[in-house]
């Protein structure tokens, strides 16, 4: 067997549980990944931090720019915008294959990221920065590339579900549910990020650049949070037959769409793009969802993803959107993945040779309603 060496950025709720996985599962994950992947070490802001005690206390460091040097797999689970994006650049000039689920980076730095790892012929994989556990970026990348997408809509959002579906189900405050959310690991290092919708916009943004191939980032989604729903509102909702969920939309506008009365006109400075072609809408709002609808029983954590393609259909996923091992699943998958594709020495199976995403065909590009 050959030997990868893998970097590590970030031991918090997803990252000390991939630590644990490769370092549990060596064995297996060599066999699939045609190689042994060795932990080289684990980059983490403070080394003296309280740790799950089966974190190799070894393998911590402060100095991420060094570790990067000569790995053949950087794993970034650090969160945030820096030193995250300069890490992750880093790591493609040096030739390293990345893996991330930060989603937020890649929503408003993407094109950058994308750009330099086609330029280097490295590879970002990122199936954890949307819908946790769930495996949606694969499918919209590789399975579905012969489709074409009209829309994709659900819930994308774990902690901000947990949080309503507690308030909805067994009554208790947004604190309340606000807290057991944070203890299970499921909001962001800034809790606004989930509570205000920015999360879920961020994950909005991925899914429509993927599924209209072209480049949609977080300014492009509309955005509403969930910081203004009450228990009275649920209570009204729940009393009418109806729950209310954090819904995340994206979706072609028929050629005429941004006239249908449904969104503002490009005259106010609400759409941009270029000239002519179709629209594309992606916003981020709560919504109130008829209880015998299959988003009403999606419950906890757990998020649900509807696509629907011209050719395929209807499609659902469905599974924990949120959680430290559930996502460090997604993680191990990417890096199996990166892996065989390092062996191999460039693009392997399944992997489109081109990251960057062009800015067509799309024309316009729906931001407020
Ligand atoms: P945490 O906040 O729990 O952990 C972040 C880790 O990164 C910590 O170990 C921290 O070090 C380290 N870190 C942060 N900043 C620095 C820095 N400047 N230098 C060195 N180390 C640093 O985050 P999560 O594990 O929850 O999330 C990680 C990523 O995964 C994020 O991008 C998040 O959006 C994404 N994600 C999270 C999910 C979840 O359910 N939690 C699900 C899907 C994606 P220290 O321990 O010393 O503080
Ligand atoms: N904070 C995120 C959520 C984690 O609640 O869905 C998973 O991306």
């Amino acid at each position: 067997h050959r030997r990868l060496r893998v970097a590590l950025l970030g031991a918090g709720s997803v990252g000390s549980q991939v630590a644990h996985l490769l370092l549990t599962q060596a064995e297996e994950l060599a066999e699939r990944a045609g190689a042994d992947l060795e932990l080289a070490g684990i980059a983490v802001r403070d080394v003296d931090a309280p740790r799950d005690a089966d974190l190799p206390r070894e393998l911590l460091t402060t100095d991420a720019e060094t570790l990067i040097l000569g790995s053949d797999i950087v794993i970034e689970l650090m969160g945030g915008i820096e030193p995250a994006r300069t890490h992750i650049l880093a790591a493609l000039s040096s030739g390293a294959d990345v893996v991330t689920g930060n989603k937020a980076l890649l929503a408003t730095h993407g094109a950058e990221i994308f750009d330099t790892a086609d330029q280097v012929g490295a590879s970002v994989s990122y199936e954890a920065a949307v819908a946790g556990a769930i495996p949606i970026i694969r499918p919209l990348k590789d399975s579905l590339a012969g489709d074409r997408i009209k829309r994709i809509f659900g819930i994308v959002n774990g902690s901000t579900n947990f949080i309503l579906d507690k308030m909805d189900r067994e009554g208790l405050s947004a604190a309340e549910a606000q807290r057991i959310a944070t203890e299970l690991g499921y909001l962001e290092a800034d809790p606004t990020l989930d509570l205000e919708g920015y999360d879920a916009a961020q994950k909005a943004a991925i899914l429509a650049s993927l599924a209209f191939h072209t480049r949609v980032s977080l300014e492009d989604v509309h955005r509403e949070g969930i910081e203004s729903v009450t228990a009275d509102m649920i209570e009204g909702a729940r009393r009418a037959g109806f729950v209310i969920k954090l819904l995340a939309v994206c979706e072609r506008l028929d050629a005429d769409g941004a006239d249908d009365g449904t969104v503002g006109g490009a005259e106010d400075g609400t759409e941009h793009g270029t000239a002519g072609g179709e629209a594309i809408s992606v916003r981020v709002y709560p919504a109130l969802i008829g209880r015998d609808h299959p988003l009403a029983t999606v419950h906890g954590g757990n998020n649900a993803v509807f696509v629907e393609a011209a050719a395929a259909g209807d499609l659902m996923f469905y599974g924990a959107g949120a959680g430290g091992l559930q996502t460090a699943s997604a993680v191990l998958g990417d890096v199996v993945s990166a892996a065989r594709r390092h062996i191999a020495g460039g693009v392997g199976v399944g992997e489109s040779p081109r990251q960057s995403l062009p800015i067509a065909p799309i024309g316009r590009i729906v931001t407020r309603y």
